[in-house]
């Protein structure tokens, strides 16, 4: 089988998650690299780990970068930290006003507030970064590298996260409207309150994208074992739970060929768990991807990847 629908002009944000070293960063790049010979195709690499680089072996980093010898395509890095550190930058004062305002708390509360990090603020930023690039929609296609399973998770809870945060900051503004009306008779809105509309703006936007199956898919990347399986089955379920269901799911490092008596082992020793995928996620698209020779680097190397990914018949290999 092969990767289907991710051409489909209707979906934009295409995000691979899974366990550490399965092979998500090589399935990421290689699928922007087949969609880019046909839409304005934007990477985006969430891992700090500066994989994309790595995997391309070109230079890539927080600006945008085009990537000659492909079709259309341009890669970026968004690091939760710079973004976060951006925001707080850019947000102090209302922050520290917002804080103020509160009736319960005294400076050394508010000084404490502020040095702690607003829960899911971090991740909610870089996944507003990319949000802002599907809405000033420069790009066609936006395929999203996480980092391993619990980055991916705290990116896809973020929203929630922030949302509770911004409940309570909403009860505390809500305590100082009272007050100040009680006082003057009236009261108009600020630039504490102008902020967290922005920010719960923010969480919609980025929950109405990723609640949209139609606009966004989520693909784990899972190989065949066992504790690959489990956290693969575990990251589905909660996914599951903020509505992002996946339609298919890639199996990667498959030992294809059995023309040593190593590979004849590695192979036997996978079909249990081949097997076992194929029951767990019956409901998934599964597109196998052999183990390679070599290490899967630069273009051409991807290349091969790409074209195991996106035509079937390339892929030879049976589990039945
Ligand atoms: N099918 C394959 N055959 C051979 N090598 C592979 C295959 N898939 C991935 N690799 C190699 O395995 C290593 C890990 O791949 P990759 O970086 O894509 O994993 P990852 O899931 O993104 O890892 P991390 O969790 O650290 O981000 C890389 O060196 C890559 O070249
Ligand atoms: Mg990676």
């Amino acid at each position: 089988m092969a990767l289907k629908g991710l051409e489909n002009n209707d979906l934009e944000l295409i995000i691979f998650g899974g366990k550490g070293g399965v092979g998500k960063t090589c399935c990421a790049v290689a699928t922007a690299l087949a969609l880019s010979e046909n839409f304005k195709t934007l990477l985006i690499s969430t891992d700090p780990a500066h994989s994309v680089s790595d995997c391309l072996e070109q230079q890539v980093g927080f600006n945008l970068v085009k990537i000659g010898g492909t079709g259309n395509l341009s890669v970026i890095e968004v690091v939760a930290e710079e973004a976060l550190s951006g925001f707080i930058a850019e947000h102090q004062g209302e922050l520290k006003k917002l804080l103020e305002t509160s009736t319960a708390l005294d400076d050394a509360d508010i000084e404490e507030m502020l040095s702690l990090t607003i829960p899911g603020i971090d991740e909610v930023m870089s996944f507003k970064t990319i949000i802002d690039f599907i809405e000033e929609g420069q790009f066609e296609k936006y395929v999203v590298d996480t980092a391993p399973t619990g980055h991916a998770l705290r990116l896809i809870s973020s929203p929630k996260m922030l949302d509770e945060w911004i409940k309570v900051a909403a009860k505390i503004r809500w305590k100082y409207r009272y007050m100040i009306t009680s006082f003057s008779g009236s009261y108009q809105p600020d630039a504490v309150d102008t902020f967290l509309l922005g920010l719960k703006k923010t969480v919609n936007r980025i929950e109405n994208i990723l609640g949209n199956n139609t606009k966004c898919e989520f693909i784990p990347v899972c190989i065949p074992e066992a504790m690959a399986i489990l956290e693969t089955e575990r990251l589905l379920s909660i996914l599951a739970k903020s509505e992002i269901i996946g339609r298919q799911i890639i199996v990667n490092n498959v030992m294809a060929s059995d023309e040593c008596e190593y590979c004849k082992r590695r192979k036997a020793g996978q079909l249990p768990y081949l097997k076992e995928i194929s029951k767990t996620f019956e409901n998934l698209n599964m597109v196998e991807v052999p183990m390679f020779a070599e290490e899967i680097k630069g273009i051409a190397a991807l290349g091969k990847l790409k074209e195991v990914l996106f035509k079937a018949e390339t892929n030879e290999h049976n589990i039945n």
